[in-house]
């Protein structure tokens, strides 16, 4: 599928984005090992969290689809998994690959992970290192998926220190703490999100967090409960862009997760001049969520705070549209980590604005973005949906309409992103791709 973006402002409007990504999959993993029944409300229906879903049916989980966005998990606990018959496809997901690598370590039977193309060429170095160290014998292709998992149902504790900030590899080593004899702990260089922290202490149990590490004992069962998944900021982030770069339009995204490890997107925003305000802050079980209102903003650049990167880890394909329609400069700095997502996201961005008009100096572990007027062209998302979403926002601000290759993959996180932005009144329509 392609994009075709006409030149459309966003009207004033009260939308709700799809369920958190990663709150979906840790529902379905840890309502899987838990004791009773978790019932999931808000589920990301993305295909993402679908793998992670099908992954824990084929080991013997009874999950129900009760409704689009509805799930029961029939919880199996801790040691109730079962050897599935063939390999566990996670798809297109670095979080399902390498958070069920953790909870696979801990199980005694052996299994293999696999998936697509971009998938197979991502590091998971990350998470056998510690995962081998605790017990479990891990082969790769060089370090790259499939990864074959032998693991133990007593593993060793381990005291780890992340080389890089990576909510993925402590989760998958919480997640593998949970089957280890005595105390795992982890220390984080940068905070990074804490969902699995959070889930965890919802599910009964206790997560030590003293500065930047965090602490699992092993060995306790956890006990389901009832899961609402708030709506993704990450997913918001484009509303928020779109809104902000429009003319005169005011609008309020409701029910979003704002969990302050996923908030760096906005407190970039802000000190770029956004104007977004957070309406109704609550709690959604463990995870605060508010009314996010947006109104349209003058953006300036400026160098962007290289100590939000962690806490902002996913929204820096649409920031980069921000710092490409702001006055000036913006310089983004400490993002290497980018290179290593669903596509190298530097590149991938670099080549989307240069091809609209903007000058963008790459750097190994940033960017320069000079501020500019984007105009039509055909552009490729490198089958990466953060990057297919972000140049569909900057090209609802072009001065022609502008093509985007190869979106399928939007589907991985955001089911009815063309709808839901032609509800705001924008123009983006999907078709089949011109080059099939
Ligand atoms: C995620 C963590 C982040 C993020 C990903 C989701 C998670 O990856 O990019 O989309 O759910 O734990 P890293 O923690 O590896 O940076």
């Amino acid at each position: 599928m392609q994009f075709t973006v006409n030149p459309a402002h966003v009207t004033d409007a009260t939308v709700a984005v799809p369920g958190d990504k990663s709150v979906s999959h840790r529902a379905l993993m840890l309502g899987s090992i838990a004791v009773g029944t978790t019932n999931i409300r808000g589920f990301l229906a993305g295909e993402d969290c679908l793998s992670t879903l099908a992954a824990m049916r084929a080991m013997g989980v009874r999950i129900e689809r009760s409704g689009e966005t509805d799930v029961i998990v029939h919880g199996v606990g801790l040691h109730g998994l079962g050897e599935p018959e063939g390999s566990l496809d996670m798809g297109n997901s670095g979080t399902g690959m390498r958070l069920m690598a953790g909870l696979l370590s801990g199980q005694a039977f052996a299994t293999q992970l696999i998936g697509d193309a971009s998938l197979s060429s991502r590091p998971m170095r990350r998470i056998i290192d510690p995962l081998q160290q605790m017990g479990a014998v891990i082969d790769s292709e060089d370090g790259r998926p499939p990864l074959r998992i032998r693991g133990a149902n007593a593993l060793q504790p381990i005291d780890y220190e992340l080389p890089v900030a990576s909510a993925q590899v402590k989760s998958a080593i919480l997640l593998a703490g949970l089957y280890a004899n005595g105390t795992t702990s982890v220390s984080e260089p940068a905070i990074t999100r804490d969902h699995t922290e959070r889930m965890l202490t919802s599910m009964g149990i206790s997560v030590a967090r003293q500065g930047e590490r965090v602490a699992v004992t092993g060995g306790h069962e956890l006990s389901a409960c009832d899961i609402r998944v708030p709506g993704d900021l990450s997913s918001a982030a484009f509303v928020i862009l779109g809104t902000l770069l429009s003319d005169k339009a005011a609008v309020l995204i409701e029910n979003v997760g704002v969990n302050p490890t996923r908030t760096g997107v906005i407190d970039i925003l802000q000190a770029m001049g956004a104007d977004i305000s957070l309406e109704n802050p609550r709690l959604l079980g463990q995870e605060p969520v508010a009314d996010i209102r947006v109104r349209s903003s003058d953006l300036r650049g400026g160098p962007v705070d290289p100590r939000l990167v962690s806490l902002a880890i996913d929204e820096f394909p649409v920031l980069f549209v921000a710092a490409a329609a702001a006055g000036g400069k913006t310089s983004f700095t400490g993002i290497a980590e980018l290179r290593v997502k669903e596509s190298d996201r530097i590149a991938s961005m670099a080549t989307g604005l240069r091809a609209m008009g903007i000058q963008v100096d790459e750097s190994p572990d940033g960017a320069v973005v000079h501020g500019g007027k984007f105009h039509g062209a055909t552009v490729d998302s490198f089958g990466d949906h953060r990057i297919a979403m972000s140049l569909a926002v900057a090209a609802s601000v072009a001065s022609e309409p502008v093509t985007v290759r190869d979106v399928d993959a939007v589907n991985t996180s955001f089911p009815g992103f063309c709808e839901l932005m032609r509800t705001l009144g924008m123009s983006v329509m999907a078709t089949q791709d011109d080059s099939n």
